[in-house]
């Protein structure tokens, strides 16, 4: 996997030439509504799943499949993933193929990314028995890996509705190297609307997976779910609702699903409304009724997929899975699930969005960027006086109140009224002023240097002011707006304050100061002499030659490129935390600025 875009886990990767998350329409191979060929052309689907076992179990098909492949068999040149059986054996009771047999077929019809058959843990199985699943599961895993030729595979992870079960599954099936990660057992889930119990098991799974791997949710068809997967880290999805859906006549909508009869005004963006008639469609034969639908069903499926996307793209995951959580009261029961993951999910969380902090309800402030302020905020509180401001705090005053400010994030210090999301966010209520008599103020220029430095603490940790504003300090000011821009030291260019967020991006310069002043492993990205070499004229980082990091590091923050030696060689941009970076093998993780060469 590449990534290329994240908000929090949320993450926007190229996968085999598949940008995620994506979805994958089921394919039924005996049962072709909407060809395969179609999905790409008019659809733009990269990726489908079909099922390996209902090939296999039809010797025509098996036959066709061995004779010219699967991607022919299907029409479709895209990414084609294929299931074991598995699925059939929880609804059924039994399957009839072996285990390797059916990971050979899988290889030997050419899919890219086979399935090994895993043993479905149902809610009802006791601790005991899925523990046995998941070592049968692996065992089968560990002999399948070994003839899976040139195929990718995916270990799928169960666990049931036990947590620590998915963590020890994770954890086996991480070591025995698959290429891709399922998170099976969830369909009894989602049918009964335990939402809590898929969060608890995408969460505990992906809390151990190789973060550099694809991680899919297995059967999680229907879009209301998806951003809820997705802001949890799921890269893949597969579909067959769209299709189930239409055969008992129900139409995906943006937040729901309703029955045809019932429907009186559709949605205007769709591939069929604007061809057919509500009443049209409801008075077609069967067969063309459904193929209809299951357009309709497809579109909405894979629109949703989109929104997300632009979501990730615009910094607002948040924002729209709590606005998505209102439309069903199991999916506001899933997302408050998720909010209790707080310390974990910070770790993945940004420095700062594209987009202003939305507040929708009291969820919002309990988001991973909140806990951040209030936990960074609180270290750097000296127990002041208390006001309230309008925004922006130190305006056109020349004396600035020495005060925290009363904000619905919590007491901020008024030097951080810049910094996101502090400023960038919109509240249901207007702001007031309202400062006691009692409050003592500090000039102008006093604040300004208080301002710089702690907005440099509160981004690289304390002290982090001290080292990089000590000497003669000058700011340099936007004409137009009177903001701090450049902060100039003895001469020499340190760092810039973003207009967008706030915070500073480092000069080589100020990246040496912290180098000498803040110990090691404090803000360092370590990376072999190979990389070196080009980091310190300049070039990027990529992830395959990081070999260490600050664990404190998060997307978006401005580290500092060392050798083993902590000998600093350039200074950046970091897309990665620690996990990732020591994971990833493909693709930039640290765009670097400014090396210690120029080139
Ligand atoms: N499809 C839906 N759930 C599952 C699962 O747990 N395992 C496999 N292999 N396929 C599935």
């Amino acid at each position: 996997m590449e990534l290329k875009s994240r908000d929090g886990l949320a993450r926007i990767c190229k996968f085999k030439g598949v940008e995620t998350p994506a979805l994958m329409p089921v394919v039924n191979p005996n049962l072709i509504v909407i060809s395969p060929a179609e999905m790409r052309e008019r659809f733009g689907v990269q990726a489908i799943i079909t099922n390996s076992y209902i090939i296999w179990k039809n010797r025509k098909l098996r036959e066709k499949a061995l004779k010219e492949g699967l991607h022919s068999m299907l029409d479709f040149p895209g990414l084609i993933m294929t299931d074991s059986g598995t699925f059939q054996q929880h609804v059924y009771g039994d399957v009839e193929v072996n285990y390797l047999e059916i990971v050979k077929f899988q290889r030997d019809i050419g899919s890219d990314i086979g399935t090994i058959l895993d043993i479905f843990t149902e809610p009802h199985h006791t601790h005991d028995e899925v523990k046995k699943a998941i070592d049968e599961t692996a065992k089968r895993g560990k002999e399948s890996l070994e003839i899976k030729g040139d195929m990718l595979l995916a270990g799928v992870i169960q666990g049931s509705i036990y947590p620590d079960l998915r963590e020890y599954s994770a954890k086996v099936m991480n070591q025995l190297g698959f290429d891709y990660f399922p998170i099976g057992g969830v369909v009894p889930l989602m049918e009964s609307y335990r939402y809590g119990d898929v969060v608890r098991s995408v969460i505990h799974s992906k809390m151990i997976l190789d973060p550099s791997k694809p991680v899919h949710l297995f059967g999680a068809g229907h879009p209301m779910f998806f951003p809820f997967a997705v802001l949890l880290g799921i890269d893949f999805f597969d579909s067959a609702a769209y299709i189930k859906y239409a055969r008992d006549d129900r139409i995906l909508f943006p937040d729901g699903t309703r029955h045809l009869k019932d429907v009186k005004y559709p949605p205007f963006f769709s591939p069929i409304f604007d061809r057919y008639e509500i009443n049209e469609i409801k008075e077609m034969k069967k067969e063309e009724r459904t193929r209809v639908l299951a357009e309709h069903n497809l579109y909405m499926s894979l629109e949703e997929i989109k929104r997300i996307k632009e979501a990730i793209h615009e910094g607002r995951m948040w924002e729209y899975a709590e606005i998505r959580a209102r439309e069903h009261p199991r999916l506001l029961e899933a997302y408050r699930e998720i909010l209790k993951y707080g310390k974990w999910l910070e770790e993945y969380e940004n420095i700062s969005k594209k987009s202003a902090f939305f507040y929708t309800g009291e969820e919002s402030l309990k988001r991973p960027i909140v806990l951040r302020l209030k936990s960074r905020a609180r270290k750097l509180s000296l127990h002041r006086s208390v006001i309230r401001l309008k925004r922006p705090w130190s305006r056109e005053r020349e004396m600035i109140p020495d005060a925290e400010v009363d904000t619905p994030f919590g007491k901020i210090p008024v030097e951080l009224e810049d910094i996101y999301p502090v400023a960038q966010s919109e509240f249901p209520f207007e702001e007031e002023d309202e400062i006691p008599e009692n409050v003592e103020y500090v000039k102008k220029e006093e604040y300004e240097i208080r301002k710089i430095k702690m907005i440099a603490d509160y981004q690289f940790g304390r002290g982090a002011g001290i080292a990089l504003f000590s000497g003669e300090v000058q700011l340099i000011k936007s004409k137009n707006t009177g903001k701090i821009r450049n902060v100039i030291v003895d001469g020499k260019h340190v760092a810039s304050m973003r207009a967008e967020d706030g915070f500073f991006s480092l000069r080589i310069e100020g990246a040496k100061r912290l180098h000498s002043h803040i110990p090691y492993p404090r803000l360092r990205v370590v990376v072999t002499d190979d990389s070196a070499e080009f980091n310190k004229v300049g070039k990027n980082v990529f992830a395959k030659f990081v070999i260490d990091t600050d664990p404190e590091i998060r997307p978006g923050d401005e580290v500092l490129i060392v050798n083993k030696n902590d000998e600093l060689l350039a200074v950046g941009k970091t897309l990665m935390n620690r996990f990732e970076m020591l994971h990833f093998s493909e693709g930039m993780c640290v765009k670097v600025r400014e090396g210690v060469e120029k080139n």
